[in-house]
């Protein structure tokens, strides 16, 4: 790929770091007949290439987001239908996330934005031309007067490019080069506004009733210099106003100034944003046609692979704000939310949903890329940042770390592609050996940098970081870090024997240090129980596991956990014995939970289990998106354990399924539906007299353990059927 680059040079503009959105042009009439013609091309920046003003491939925001100090991704593009006699090559180029707000403090470590691209074409006669970049390239203003993720952006219809000007050579990096290795992101769909309506403020508000992640299209109305002037939101106000103080800095406001054709349809062109409501802050027209909006829908191409629903709509609605979740966070990486001034890599929000992720998309070419980037950006003391593509630099936490070894582990669990585990083995182990030296001795480090168990519902008043110890989380999660580490090494053929005795040692030192003499946790909290029994750290399972339901039940079958408990709680409760009160956590409806959320018309997953209060009023404007997906790791329970499917780790990727539905009586039915590599695992069941009828098919080519109540039967393809009695 560097090869194919060889001959173009960076070009940017005589002040690149001032010059908003210039379009860099070359004209080119080819010679002879053309075969076959293709355009590579990339940018320290995002680009979009036309050719005589079309659009050229559907990946949008290219290049891509990796930890560009590292590698840059190169696309190349069968142009071959879009060339005629004489030719118009136009690459734009924006900020996207090199150069924009979303760089903050860090610009000084990154080049100027520019562009490198090359038109390699081959003429029926065999011979060919190339047409790198270089100074014969011009370069024009364009009608995008500004354009930055966080704030939106500004556009101009009555300009046209003009006054050209010779493009100036500069140094990208051209050793930073690297062949396209993600998904691309691309248009996935449009949702038409729903409703237009006057809030009492006298706001004119469009609704799409869906949260989405993309950008509002609209037909450009209004005469020659007139103002369409958009803001977006997620909820409205408990007085039905408009509300999106949530945004924090990210001004999200998208302008575009008319030039009296109002037949035109106008979208962002380098900015995106996370909304479910706009605001229709200037518009020239009195009359609003909600025909003329309509919501675009923008991620990663990820094939969707899992669906679940069951008798509760109420379940399923959050079921889909999972789904949406999803969504409208796997924009090239894994962000922490689509709306406010972050939209970041945070790296303890992907490990705690990437096994859900799994589940209903195909991602194992999109966690292939992060991991590989989270690798590049890992220190040499094996510190991993707290997002990936890092933005300052890594001093490791708890949780968000140990996306380092959580996310390998499971896209193999998930895939069966062991080229994951061996690419990131040495990534793996770096973290382990971070994590255990920092420490004080087995026990990890707890102090400074930590998020702890964030936003947890135990936290202290004004604070967002729940009641459990530190020490005992950290402790907890290098127990955990190495037993992946081990499974890994094993996967590997490795001798693990080093990394047990470590494992082993880090296990007694959390009992030493975080088990009081009455035998129970110093920590008394439902997320010190959910660690202790998932990572396999509790000295008596069946009295730590009837303590943690008792808090749950004492609790009011509510949660008090935070990111950190609420991914791993279900499953503590399931494992050992407690799947009723696992069901009972899903169903409630009251706050904190996650049908509260539901009641009270989310339609994504919110960061906070308050975003909005039972008054209607919101919880701060600080932290609070409502389109977070961290909580949203629910529905690996949903698949796993209500429809009972799993991958079994010892033959991953579903080659041997798990199957072990756990029914309840609150539900009438469930049904889970999984395409994998061998074909479509489906898992489901009805409440009859009696008990439930279980219907299992499981696809030719792959085997499975189906269990049914006490009873296992090894199969393999084909459809099966039991009934379990109640
Ligand atoms: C992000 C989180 C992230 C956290 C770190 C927040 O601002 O939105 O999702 O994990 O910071 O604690």
């Amino acid at each position: 790929m560097t090869q194919i680059l060889q001959n173009a040079k960076f070009i940017t503009t005589a002040n690149p770091r001032d010059t908003v959105a210039p379009v860099f042009r070359r004209t080119f009439a080819p010679a002879k007949d053309i075969a076959k013609a293709a355009l590579t091309v990339t940018a320290r920046g995002i680009y979009e290439a036309r050719i005589n003003g079309a659009r050229v491939g559907n990946f949008y925001f290219a290049p891509g987001w990796t930890s560009y100090k590292n590698r840059v991704q190169v696309q190349t593009y069968d142009v071959t239908d879009m060339l005629g006699e004489d030719n118009n090559i136009d690459i734009l180029l924006g900020w996207g996330w090199h150069f924009g707000t979303i760089q903050r403090g860090s610009l000084e470590n990154i080049c100027d934005p520019c562009i490198i691209a090359e038109l390699n074409v081959t003429y029926a006669d065999g011979t060919t031309e190339s047409i790198p970049t270089d100074e014969s390239w011009l370069y024009s203003k364009t009608p995008i007067l500004y354009s930055d993720y966080y704030n939106g952006e500004t556009y101009d219809a009555n300009i046209v490019y003009g006054e050209w000007k010779p493009a100036v050579i500069t140094d990208g990096k051209r050793e930073a080069l690297i062949a396209q290795e993600g998904e691309i992101v691309t248009h996935i769909e449009e949702v038409p506004a729903i409703n237009y309506f006057i809030t009492p403020k006298g706001e004119r508000i469009i609704d799409f009733g869906q949260e989405v992640t993309g950008y509002v299209c609209f037909r450009t109305v209004g005469g020659i210099g007139e103002r369409i002037s958009i803001d977006h939101a997620e909820i409205l106000d408990k007085d039905g106003n408009f509300y999106n103080e949530n945004y924090r800095a990210a001004k999200s406001r998208v302008t575009y100034i008319t030039d009296g054709n109002t037949e035109n349809w106008y979208h962002p062109v380098f900015s995106f944003q996370g909304f479910r409501y706009i605001r229709l802050t200037e518009y020239p027209s009195a009359e609003t046609y909600i025909g003329d909006f309509k919501a675009i829908v923008i991620h990663s191409d990820m094939k969707r692979t899992g669906w679940f629903s069951c008798s509760d709509p109420m379940v399923n609605r959050l079921y889909e704000n999972v789904i949406w979740g999803q969504r409208g966070n796997f924009l090239d990486v894994p962000t922490d939310c689509p709306q406010r001034d972050e939209r970041l890599g945070w790296t303890g929000d992907a490990e705690v949903f990437c096994r859900t992720a799994a589940y209903n998309f195909d991602v194992n070419k999109f966690f292939h890329k992060w991991l590989h980037d989270l690798a590049l950006d890992q220190a040499e003391n094996g510190a991993v940042p707290q997002i990936v593509p890092a933005l300052w630099h890594p001093d490791g936490a708890f949780a968000w770390g140990d996306a380092a070894t959580v996310c390998p582990w499971e896209i193999y669990r998930a895939y069966g592609d062991i080229t994951i585990l061996e690419e990131q083995f040495d990534s793996m182990q770096k973290w382990v050996d971070y994590v255990y030296n920092k420490g004080d001795g087995p026990a990890a480090w707890g102090g400074g940098g930590q998020y702890g168990d964030w936003l947890g519902l135990d936290a202290e008043e004004g604070s967002y970081r729940g009641a459990t110890n530190d020490l005992l989380l950290g402790t907890a999660f290098l127990a955990y870090a190495c037993d992946l580490l081990i499974k890994a090494g094993k996967a590997l053929g490795k001798d693990m024997s080093f990394y047990e005795a470590r494992r082993a040692e880090v296990g007694e030192a959390f009992v030493r240090e975080f088990v009081g003499e009455d035998g129970m946790l110093t920590s008394d909290t439902q997320t010190a129980y959910v660690c202790a029994l998932h990572f396999g750290l509790a000295p008596d399972v069946p009295k730590y596991a009837e303590y943690l339901a008792n808090l749950v039940k004492n609790n009011g079958n509510k949660l008090k956990t935070g990111f950190i408990g609420t991914a791993f709680i279900m499953d503590a409760l399931t494992d050992n014995g407690y799947a009723d009160v696992a069901y009972s956590l899903l169903l409630q409806k009251e706050f904190p939970s996650w049908l509260y959320s539901v009641r009270k018309g989310a339609t994504t997953i919110w960061e906070h289990w308050d975003g909005l209060k039972p008054d209607g009023s919101v919880w701060s404007r600080d932290m609070n998106s409502f389109n977070h997906y961290a909580y949203g790791a629910v529905a690996s329970w949903m698949y796993g354990t209500i429809c009972g499917i799993k991958p079994d780790e010892e033959k991953p990727g579903y080659e041997n399924i798990k199957i072990a539905p756990i029914p309840d009586a609150r539900l009438d039915w469930a049904n889970a539906m999984l395409d994998t590599k061998y074909g479509t695992v489906i898992s489901g069941w009805e409440k009859v007299d009696g008990g439930y009828e279980i219907t299992v098919t499981i696809p030719a080519g792959a085997t499975a353990d189906i269990t049914v109540g006490e009873t296992t039967e090894h199969v393999g393809g084909g459809v099966y059927e039991y009934m379990l009695k109640a």
